[in-house]
């Protein structure tokens, strides 16, 4: 049997409590219990949040600690890429990648910059040695040979200074191409031998550890160092935090960070005993914000939350409920009727 004696006619609207800088986010750790390699869990990580996780500092590690749970995971981490000097600013950094490449045989070794020979194939050598260098010309649209011997970063200075930037190579087509800017060897007829090949920097030189989402690398919970194998890449341990060189192609579980908008931005359901007030006249809403603001204002949180009326679908921010039996007048933190 209804009690239509304490039914009441109540109006419900939703407000919406959020943070006064609603468009900053805050950076959290995201646990995924997959296991895969690493540049899968990267694609993984840069899909679904941001990126795979980057921990810079002790803090990043005991929440990083916390969000593993009881897992080795891949962090973002990884030992250094090959990249072209006029890419270097571009974001965000890969490290599988079909980049082209024409080594000689046997290279790269574990140098990390990249001389092209006369004979067309590339070389990876001390980036301190001297050489002479190519730059790219962008107003030209051509290329350069610089007849002075500099080590790679200072080549790398001259011509982003004089020119655009060192040369990057593509193709095949273009690497033979850039070879007709090279001195030919001569044959010295006292010696009786050839002039060694000429050789000059072009732009691709590899990075030192680095990031997935590019944040600078300082901090170094290392367990222990040096593999045996290639081991580019890392994983936390989430008992110690501490982190382990890996096999890339290793499956692991892993963190991805997410950038998250601040959880206070949510809405609240309030219900009102509507009385005689017309509560879809703007004048009216805005005299029920300023009383709810007051409150907050003596509570002490008003400085860190904007207060606004979530306009339904159809225009209206009240709508009416028919109720069975009397709601709580307020079923939100913040209470108030009018
Ligand atoms: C990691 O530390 C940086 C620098 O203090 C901070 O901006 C970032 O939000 C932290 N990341 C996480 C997931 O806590
Ligand atoms: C990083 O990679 C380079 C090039 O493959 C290698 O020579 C170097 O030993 C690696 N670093 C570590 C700490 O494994
Ligand atoms: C990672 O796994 C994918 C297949 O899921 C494979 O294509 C890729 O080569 C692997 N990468 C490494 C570094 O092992």
């Amino acid at each position: 049997m209804m009690n239509v004696g304490f039914s009441l006619l109540m109006i419900a609207g939703l407000l919406a409590v959020s943070a006064l800088q609603a468009d900053q986010t805050i950076r959290q750790f995201r646990y995924v219990g997959l296991a895969k390699n690493w540049s899968d869990a990267q694609t993984y990580c840069r899909e679904r949040f941001s990126d795979l996780a980057s921990i810079l500092n002790a803090a990043n590690g005991t929440k990083a600690r916390q969000a593993a749970g009881t897992s080795q995971v891949w962090i973002g981490l990884f030992n250094g890429t090959w990249k072209w000097s006029q890419d270097e600013n571009q974001f965000p950094p890969s490290r599988s990648g079909s980049m082209f490449t024409m080594w000689s045989f046997n290279e790269p070794q574990d140098r990390k910059c990249t001389l092209l020979s006369k004979s067309g194939y590339w070389s990876a050598k001390d980036c301190g040695d001297l050489n002479e260098f190519l730059c790219y010309d962008g107003s030209s649209d051509s290329n350069v040979l610089v007849k002075q011997k500099m080590s790679w970063s200072d080549a790398q200075a001259y011509c982003r200074g004089t020119h655009t930037d060192l040369t990057t190579i593509r193709d095949v087509a273009k690497s033979f191409w850039m070879t007709t800017l090279l001195p030919d060897s001569t044959f010295n007829l006292q010696t009786l031998s050839m002039s060694p090949l000429a050789v000059a920097w072009i732009g691709l030189h590899r990075s030192d550890w680095a990031w997935s989402d590019g944040s600078s690398a300082s901090y170094w919970p290392w367990a222990t160092q040096g593999a045996t194998e290639q081991t580019d890449c890392v994983t936390m341990d989430f008992s110690s935090g501490s982190w382990f060189q890996q096999s890339c192609s290793d499956r692991f579980s892993f963190l991805c960070s997410a950038d998250v908008v601040p959880s206070a931005a949510r809405a609240l359901k309030i219900r009102l005993e509507a009385g005689n007030a017309d509560l879809n006249d703007a004048a009216v809403q805005e005299s029920i914000l300023q009383q709810l603001r007051t409150k907050m204002e003596e509570q002490g949180v008003a400085e860190e939350v904007k207060l606004s009326w979530r306009i339904q679908p159809d225009g209206k921010v009240f709508h009416r409920q028919q109720e069975e039996t009397a709601p709580p007048a307020c079923e939100a933190e913040i209470c108030h009727s009018v």
